[in-house]
C-alpha cells in the first residue's frame, strides 16, 4: 500500500463539518458552455476540465472523502461529432499519463467503472494497467465513470446474474449490488452536477437511490476549493432520514426556520 507522503499528513480541512460524505460523484458538466463562452471549441472545454483534477481530489482528500467518483462519458455521449467522442477517449489516456504516479504515490486507488469493452483496445489496456498498479491502495479511491450508463449497468448486471444461474429466490438489492460496476464501493451520499442543470442523467441510478443531489451553476473546468467546500457544507446541514421520520420528532424544523435542523 502507498504511504502518506509526509507534509500532507498534516494538511487540515478548511471548514470545521458536522458529517462529510463518505462517497461523493459528481456529474462534470458545463466543459462546452466554458469553452463557448471563451469562443473556443469544445474540446478546449473538455482539456481544460482536466486542469482541476489534482486539486479537487486533494480538496475532498483533505476533508476524509473516501471515495470520489467522476462522470467523465456516458453510453450517451458516443452520439455527440466523431471528433469530440474521439477527443474524449484521447483526453482520457492523456489524464492517465499525466497522473497515474502521482495517484499512486498518493495512496488513491483508480477504478473504472463501464463497459470496457467498448473503448478503443489501446485505451482500455491503459485503464486495467491503472487499476492493477493502484489496486491495494486505500487513502481514497477514484472511480471513473467511462462509457458508464445506469441503465446499462442495471441491463449489465441482470444479465450476469441470469449467466451465473442464480435462482429468482436469492435474487434481493443485495445481490444486485454486487452484481454492479459498483461493487466494492459504498452508496454515494452526495451528488454534485456543476453547470446548473438539475438532473440525473443516468447516472448511478440505483446507488443514488438516497444520495443528497447538489447542483451549482459553475462550470465544470471553474469548479475550485471554494466551490467543494459549498457544496460539502450544504451536505453537512441536510437531514438524512432514508424514508424514515427522523429519530427525534423535534428535529422537524418549523416552517419560520428556513428548514434548518433545531439547534439542541
Ligand atoms: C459534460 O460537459 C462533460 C463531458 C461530457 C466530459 C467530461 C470530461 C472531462 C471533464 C475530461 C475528462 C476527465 C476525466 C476525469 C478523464 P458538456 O460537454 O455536456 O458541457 P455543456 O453542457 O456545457 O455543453
Amino acid at each position: 500500500m502507498a504511504t502518506l507522503p509526509a507534509e500532507d499528513a498534516t494538511r487540515r480541512a478548511p471548514l470545521a463539518l458536522a458529517r462529510v460524505p463518505c462517497h461523493v460523484a459528481i456529474i462534470m458538466d458545463g466543459n462546452g458552455r466554458w469553452a463557448r463562452q471563451r469562443g473556443l471549441p469544445r474540446l478546449a472545454g473538455h482539456r481544460a476540465g482536466t486542469e482541476n483534477l489534482r486539486r479537487v481530489i486533494q480538496r475532498f482528500g483533505d476533508y476524509g472523502v473516501q471515495y470520489l467518483t467522476l462522470f467523465a462519458f456516458s453510453t450517451e455521449n458516443w452520439s455527440r461529432p466523431k471528433t469530440e467522442v474521439e477527443g474524449l477517449m484521447r483526453i482520457l489516456g492523456r489524464v492517465i499519463r499525466r497522473e497515474l504516479q502521482h495517484l499512486h504515490e498518493n495512496g488513491i486507488r483508480l477504478l473504472h467503472l463501464g463497459r470496457l469493452d467498448g473503448l478503443p483496445p489501446r485505451l482500455r489496456r491503459q485503464v486495467e494497467e491503472a487499476m492493477e498498479l493502484t489496486r491495494h491502495n486505500r487513502r481514497m479511491t477514484l472511480a471513473i465513470a467511462f462509457n458508464y450508463g445506469g441503465r446499462a449497468e442495471i441491463v449489465d448486471a441482470v444479465r450476469r446474474i441470469v449467466a451465473a444461474g442464480v435462482p429468482p429466490e436469492e435474487v434481493d438489492e443485495r445481490l444486485i449490488a454486487r452484481f454492479l460496476y459498483t461493487a466494492e464501493l459504498p452508496d454515494p451520499d452526495l451528488i454534485i452536477r456543476t453547470g446548473g442543470e438539475m438532473r440525473i442523467s443516468n447516472f448511478l441510478l440505483w446507488q443514488g437511490a438516497y444520495a443528497e443531489f447538489y447542483s451549482t451553476p459553475v462550470y465544470w473546468p471553474d469548479f475550485a476549493e471554494e466551490d467543494i467546500d459549498q457544496a460539502l457544507l450544504a451536505y453537512s446541514q441536510r437531514q438524512r432520514r432514508f424514508g424514515r421520520l427522523p429519530q427525534d420528532e423535534s428535529d422537524y424544523p418549523h416552517p419560520s426556520e428556513n428548514g434548518r435542523p433545531r439547534p439542541r
